[in-house]
């Protein structure tokens, strides 16, 4: 059985069936619905259900509670429609202009950059090249039909090779393999490009770029893809970590701070060890941006990392810093037991 789903405030409308998401069946048509994970847990594709009626396959619950539901709220990509369904949703321009592909890759170089960070780069066959927009992930299909994503952190600019960053979670299916017995040449196997978090490059407002640990991967790529289209929009760094070893790019963030007039980086570290001498600033690295920037209100925020500090920022800039809702744009970690990014 196929159902009809109507967008609002758009108009578009697209056919969806019985046994696939409303989101899988909005990216199937072409149709630019928000997302991130896929899987219940960033809230990303978060919308409402105007009229119709939808059941939620497993998500997590601060993603979407049992009231928000009652109240008509809905995470498209678990949402199964059981009748013609009008929807309200943000949609997001560009998200299809790069068609998602199935390609197999060869592992280039592994470098390690922290104890728990490994830089993968990856080689994809002759003559193909792999189109995106800074911030988007790809998605590894391993054998037994689990799936990783991680970030892109190269530009898509340049002649260069796909570049991840991968954190070892200890027990991890994928990054155990990744920190052991993983080696140069071996043929991962990825999807995409996928994602709607990528720099909107229809506005000049100031930008706020806010990670934690490997969070730092796609604002790597959106700082070095407007460096390369000449920007001039102001863009402040926010990286936050543990410990000062968790920002492995400090150097590369200084580097940028020197030659772009542009560019301005604050690295903000929570639990330094004494003997680290850390001098900078410390604490949440969300509430760093709100004692420098109180009033958010001609700013974009792009933030990506742990999901606490996503979700932190998302509210508390709105709440307290007057950040517009459509201003916010997120890529929050899932859980190790969903995908690791
Ligand atoms: S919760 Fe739906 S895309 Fe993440």
């Amino acid at each position: 059985m196929t159902f009809q789903i109507t967008v609002q405030p758009s108009g578009h409308q697209f056919s969806c069936e019985e046994d696939e998401t409303v989101l899988a069946a909005a990216m199937r048509a072409g149709v630019g619905l928000p997302y991130g994970c896929k899987n219940g847990a960033c809230s990303s594709c978060r919308g409402k259900v105007v009229s119709g009626s939808v059941t939620h396959k497993p998500h997590q619950e601060r993603a979407l509670s049992k009231e928000d539901e009652a109240k008509g709220y809905s995470l498209f990509c678990c949402a199964i429609a059981h009748e013609d369904l009008v929807i309200e949703a943000r949609e997001v321009a560009g998200s299809d202009d790069y068609p998602i592909r199935k390609m197999p890759s060869r592992v280039a170089t592994l470098e390690k950059v922290a104890p728990d960070v490994v830089v993968m780069t990856l080689q994809l066959p002759a003559n193909e090249t792999l189109k995106f927009r800074a911030g988007q992930y790809i998605e590894f299909m391993l054998r037994d039909g689990k799936r990783r994503s991680y970030s892109l952190a190269s530009p898509p600019d340049q002649d260069q090779p796909l570049a991840l960053h991968i954190r070892h979670m200890p027990g991890g299916l994928f990054t155990d393999q990744v920190f052991s017995t993983m080696k140069e040449r071996d043929i991962l196997r990825f999807e995409g490009p996928m994602g709607t978090f990528f720099v909107r490059e229809d506005s000049d407002k100031p930008m706020v770029l806010l990670a934690s640990g490997t969070g730092f991967a796609p604002i790597k790529a959106i700082v070095e893809h407007l460096r390369a289209q000449n920007s001039t929009r102001p863009m402040t760094l926010y990286w936050g970590g543990r410990r000062p070893q968790d920002l492995y790019m400090d150097a590369l963030c200084r580097q940028w701070e020197a030659i772009l007039p542009n560019f301005t980086y604050v690295p903000v570290i929570s639990a330094a060890l004494p003997e680290e001498n850390w001098r900078g600033r410390t604490g949440f690295v969300h509430a760093a941006v709100m004692a420098d920037l109180p009033d958010l209100s001609g700013h974009q925020v792009y933030a990506c990392g742990a999901p606490l500090m996503v979700e932190s920022a998302k509210r508390d800039f709105a709440a307290l810093c007057g950040l517009p809702e459509d201003e916010f744009f997120a890529d929050a970690f899932t859980t190790e037991a969903d995908i690791n990014k």
